[in-house]
């Protein structure tokens, strides 16, 4: 193999390498010429059997055409390389220039609102927020509200007991109502002020969840209550109405309101009053929906607050969340709130 043939092998290869469109072609190209059986190989095996004079020029030859190939091997290497890098950084380039997709808004749910207002009202008007268990004793949840062994709202149809029991021994439940949390803040509260010589009032509001065993378009197992609690020497039923009365006022941001105080019975108030509102829009306008219970508390509970009912008397209600928005919307049908309705949800956003 003469120097001639070299350099047409020197000459092809680099084409070849040039012409290799990826970094797997190029491996190939290579292999054809520098490779174990390839191009270069019968001319190195042909170096050993020249004579002596020609070996050296011959080897240099062989050495020189195995740099070259080398090189433009290598050259093409870089270029596949570089070529790789700028079609990857082509691809995932950012285009600063288009518009943003924005972010999606959130927004509080219809009855988070509404917790919110009712804070925020009473708040200002110096009533203290409290917050307490779902799961309660039968003492908090009954018992200490005066309400007798046999009452029905014990019976197994209205409340979720839990497979668990109290100290006494009686099962403990998901509390049906918000009227425990004015029993544990007054005993709190007492506790907290026995060595003071006058009591300060007990003034506080304490929304939270409650759970019955009710279904309907007006009921739902789970619901919202506030209680509220107002305990001093001498709060009476008419502090009672003309608090609530502005309570509803603030929240409905009208003076036009509807009101109805309707006599009825709980075991922890005496005299006791239901209280209505009526839709003033909405598929339901017109009708008048129970918003919450009322009423001076019995003095028995005001005992078991460890108070003496000679000496300290006032008011409690317990309200509706539920109630108090399907009548600020309009909305006909509670279990709205629950279904996780987007097109209904959004609208509050
Ligand atoms: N706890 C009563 C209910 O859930 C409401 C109520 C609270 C009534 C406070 C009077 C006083 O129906």
């Amino acid at each position: 193999m003469g120097s001639e043939e070299l350099e047409a092998i020197v000459a092809r290869a680099a084409a070849d390498f040039a012409a290799a469109p990826d970094p797997a072609a190029l491996e190939n190209a290579k292999a054809k010429v520098l490779g174990k059986t390839g191009e270069l190989a019968a001319f190195r095996s042909s170096l050993g059997s020249l004579p002596a004079e020609e070996r050296k020029a011959a080897g240099q030859s062989y050495n020189s055409a195995v740099q070259r190939i080398e090189n433009s091997l290598e050259q093409r290497r870089k270029q596949l390389a570089l070529a790789k890098l700028e079609s990857r950084l082509a691809e995932e380039a950012l285009d600063v220039t288009l518009p943003g997709r924005g972010r999606a808004r959130g927004g509080l749910h219809p009855i988070s609102r509404t917790w919110r207002r009712i804070e925020e009202i009473f708040g200002s008007i110096g009533f203290d927020v409290a917050d307490g268990p779902e799961i309660e004793t039968d003492w908090y949840n009954f018992t200490a509200l005066n309400n007798p062994e046999n009452h029905p709202a014990r019976s197994m149809q209205d409340t979720f007991y839990v497979d668990l029991k109290d100290a006494q021994g009686l099962p403990l439940l998901l509390r049906t109502h918000t009227s425990p949390m004015q029993v544990r803040y007054a005993r709190a509260w007492v506790d907290r002020h026995r060595r003071t010589a006058a009591m300060p009032p007990i003034k506080v509001i304490a929304p939270g969840r409650t759970y019955r065993v009710d279904s309907d378009a007006t009921h739902s197992p789970m619901f919202h209550q506030v209680e509220g609690l107002w305990i001093d020497e001498d709060i009476s039923f008419a502090d009672l109405k003309s608090v609530y009365v502005d309570f509803l006022r603030r929240f409905f941001e009208s003076d036009e309101l509807r009101v109805r105080f309707r006599p009825s019975y709980f075991p922890f108030t005496e005299p006791s009053a239901e209280i209505d509102l009526q839709f003033a829009s909405g598929p339901l306008q017109g009708r008048w929906l129970e918003l919450s219970g009322a009423g001076q508390v019995h003095p028995q509970v005001v005992r078991n607050f460890g108070l003496n009912p000679e000496k300290y008397i006032g008011f409690a209600f317990g309200s509706g969340l539920e109630r108090l928005t399907m009548l600020r919307y309009g909305i006909d049908d509670l279990r709205l709130f629950f279904d996780g309705d987007l097109r209904f949800l959004r609208q509050f956003a």
